[in-house]
């Protein structure tokens, strides 16, 4: 039987059925601003059926942003339009999720289809970056980060913390704290980006100490009804990946019993010297190792887009449930599609109304 269509409960909110959209940035933002682009994007994806529905990395602060087209949720304006995006997820039958972070050593970076690099550093469209040690990721992110004080570390913290309320008040169900990919969290976990002397810094305990202690914050602002969950790359494909996986499973274990919920099991980008072994459905294995290790809610992304892979993630209890990305961006009735593929009788039902009823009358004709 079909475990890709049958319904998740996770803390008090209910996914119509395993599939989820991950984050993804649209780059579409000014000054971090929701607009007309996100207000039809994400309705549209919510529509297509899927049972989760993640808004794209949402800076917790200005400097927080990858880019300066990245969304934010540092202010009361943006909080009200983030309402009508999570409003219209919800009106379409889909859990509205946020992702929020703070890009660290990666931020102040051009659109991705106008470079994909640092903004120059005499460009006024940049700004300072930081980091917890004054180490840039290299390759086309050369722009050297700040090293973080103790009170840059406080503050980004309660950046989450006021970020996690506004996303609470504007009707998000789900919140996801980034860590993973490079950014700011993945850098103090990271060997590579992290090279600090002080209690943030050296071993895993201290290198996981600032996710931690973010987690620990926000926490007590997110109600215990809710899921608070976390993005995390457990692995960097950088020939360390033995320990850095321990480490990664003993820290989601350490949060797992402070009240995480789940985690998307993704990949560290802290370095650009990483031989990923791209294949579909490359994360896999490694989820259900966290999954069954950390025993936690788990989910993944990276190539689950042909519908049984994402069905076979499930039936071999790799995940609870799988984050379908890129293939949304090009068929946001993908679960329609996956219906169909699986031999699913009447895959009409994922669809809106409107839709259904013309594809069901006139299948024949
Ligand atoms: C356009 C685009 C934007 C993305 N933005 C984010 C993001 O905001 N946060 C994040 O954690 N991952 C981001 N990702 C990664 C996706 O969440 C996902 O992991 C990736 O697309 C692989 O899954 P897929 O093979 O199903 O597409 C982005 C990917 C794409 C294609």
């Amino acid at each position: 039987m079909s475990q890709l269509f049958t319904s998740y409960k996770i803390k008090d909110v209910t996914l119509r059925n395993r599939i989820a959209i991950p984050p993804m940035c649209q780059y579409s933002a000014i000054d971090g601003m929701p607009n007309d682009w996100h207000q039809v994007h994400y309705p549209a994806m919510a529509r297509g059926g899927a049972g989760l529905v993640i808004v794209e990395a949402t800076a917790v602060s200005k400097e927080g942003r990858i880019t300066p087209g990245c969304l934010g949720i540092w202010n009361d304006e943006q909080t009200t339009e983030h309402a009508k995006i999570a409003a219209s997820i919800k009106k379409a039958g889909a859990v509205a999720g946020i992702q929020i972070g703070h890009a660290g050593r990666k931020a102040s970076a051009n659109l991705p289809w106008q470079g994909d690099d640092h903004i120059a550093a005499n460009d006024p469209r940049g700004w300072e970056t930081i980091s917890p040690s004054a180490i840039a990721f290299g390759a086309h992110l050369p722009k050297t980060p700040r090293e973080m004080t103790i009170s840059d570390i406080e503050r980004v913290k309660s950046d989450f913390v006021s970020a996690a309320k506004r996303a609470l008040e504007a009707g998000y169900e789900y919140l996801e704290l980034h860590f993973a990919h490079g950014y700011l969290g993945q850098s103090f976990f990271s060997v590579h980006a992290n090279k600090r002397q002080d209690q943030y810094g050296g071993n895993a305990e201290n290198r996981s100490r600032f996710l931690s202690e973010t987690f620990d914050a926000v926490k007590k602002v997110w109600p215990e009804n809710l899921p608070l969950t976390m993005r995390f790359g457990v692995i960097e494909f950088d020939g360390r990946d033995e320990e850095t996986l321990q480490e990664a499973i003993d820290l989601t274990k350490n949060l797992r019993s402070k009240g995480l919920d789940a985690i998307s099991v993704s990949m560290g980008f802290s370095t650009p010297d990483v031989q990923i072994p791209w294949a579909p459905a490359l994360l896999g294995s490694i989820a259900k190792r966290v999954r069954d290790e950390a025993k936690i809610p788990t989910t993944t992304a990276w190539g689950f887009g042909v519908p049984q892979l994402a069905e076979q993630a499930l039936q071999q209890e790799q995940v609870d449930f799988i984050m379908i990305g890129r293939s949304h961006l090009t068929n946001p009735h993908w679960p329609y599609f996956a219906a169909q593929e699986l031999g699913i009788e009447k895959p009409s039902w994922t669809l809106p109304a409107p839709y259904a009823h013309w594809l069901e009358r006139y299948k024949t004709k």
